[in-house]
């Protein structure tokens, strides 16, 4: 099915002008969790939610997301990008917030059937937006003492999105938190609701201080980089390897896995996924923060307590490397270059 043909229609939507945020679309799909088992589940079109005021996740914010993308190719198809990494990582969300597992297979079927139904939300070919879509799971029976709720509901909706920071693709600044978003052997390594709770005060601190974003250090000494509170970040050395932080508190995020994929396979760069010293960071020559919202986002200048750390790529545009990594990324997403072996999966829309 080609785009212009009826059933490829589609919304009336300054593509271009959209920025992050929600534009309901008309189907999701849901799923139940009771006695033990998960029903059918299938799609709906009610946006709306009619829960007991005292559900698990109202309670003690028993709850954890996904987030991933569908994007147009080249060649008009819609593809997304290693579901499947996004199933395996609910899994393990849901394990560590002790709610029920989905199957990797329901999970993979559900975004398949939430992107065809809204097939005509799937924004074009170089319009420069994407369909973002959200999987979430949540305890809905009501629960009073501390402990996990028994019924559960599993989510997804989609809506089209633009960049995630309004600059786009221009350098943003950061600023060292004074916050945590994740303890040691807590809950940093998921995607609970609450590690975003936490860290809602932060990014509120740092966009009235004027800066986009945080970085976060280490919990437990403040001696190393973190990520921030929605991505991971990249760092380029003077020698052109790529360098991205490892801590048992991040957010094991898939563009960042893909990234050294390419760095490595495609690029031919050296990769080094270790502990990142924060004192260290001053001798960079690029840094970018990546995620599914983020994609590669690159950064300008760090901000600690009023010392500027300015990254010699500046703040006008990413640095080369940054650069070519945004490139393959983007290109593998687009249908553009050849994508390595079961990283793009593509939707039938009937
Ligand atoms: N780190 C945090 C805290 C996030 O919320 C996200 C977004 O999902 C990421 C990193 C990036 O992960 P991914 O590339 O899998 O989207
Ligand atoms: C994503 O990149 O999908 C995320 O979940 C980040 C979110 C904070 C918008």
């Amino acid at each position: 099915m080609k785009q212009g043909d009826t059933k490829m229609a589609k919304k009336d939507i300054d593509w271009a002008n959209i920025g992050f945020g929600y534009i309901q679309t008309e189907k999701r799909y849901v799923t139940n969790f009771k006695n033990g088992e998960w029903d059918k589940g299938g799609l709906i079109e009610d946006p709306n939610i009619v829960l007991s005021e005292c559900a698990g996740v109202l309670q003690y914010a028993q709850t954890a997301f996904e987030g991933l993308k569908a994007y147009t190719t080249v060649d008009g198809r819609i593809v997304t990008f290693r579901p499947d990494l996004n199933a395996e990582r609910m899994m393990d969300s849901a394990k560590r917030l002790e709610m029920p597992v989905l199957p990797k297979e329901r999970f993979l079927e559900a975004i398949d059937e939430v992107v065809a139904a809204n097939n005509e939300y799937v924004p074009p070919y170089g319009s420069g937006a994407t369909l973002y879509l959200r999987p979430y799971m949540f305890g809905t029976n009501p629960v009073i003492g501390v402990k996990p709720a028994n019924e559960y509901q599993f989510r997804v909706f989609a809506t089209p999105v633009g960049p995630y920071f309004k600059e786009g693709a221009k350098p943003v600044t950061i600023k060292v938190s004074d916050f945590d978003r994740a303890a040691p052997h807590g809950t940093g390594h998921i995607k609970a609701g609450l590690n975003y709770a936490m860290s809602l005060h932060a990014i509120v601190t740092a966009h009235a201080e004027g800066f986009d974003e945080n970085m976060y250090l280490d919990p437990a000494t403040r001696t190393k980089v973190e990520e921030t509170g929605g991505a991971n970040f990249i760092f380029i050395t003077k020698d052109n390897t790529v360098v991205t932080p490892k801590s048992d508190s991040i957010l094991p995020s898939i563009t960042r896995r893909s990234i050294m994929y390419v760095a490595e396979h495609y690029l031919g760069l050296k990769v080094e996924h270790r502990e990142v010293e924060f004192a260290e960071v001053k001798d960079f020559a690029e840094a970018g923060l990546c995620g599914t919202a983020a994609v590669i986002s690159p950064i300008g200048k760090i901000v600690d307590h009023g010392k500027e750390i300015c990254l010699p790529s500046g703040m006008e545009e990413m640095g080369p490397i940054t650069k070519k990594l945004y490139e393959t990324l983007t290109g593998i997403q687009q249908g553009k270059i050849e994508a390595p072996e079961g990283w793009i999966r593509e939707i039938k829309v009937k």
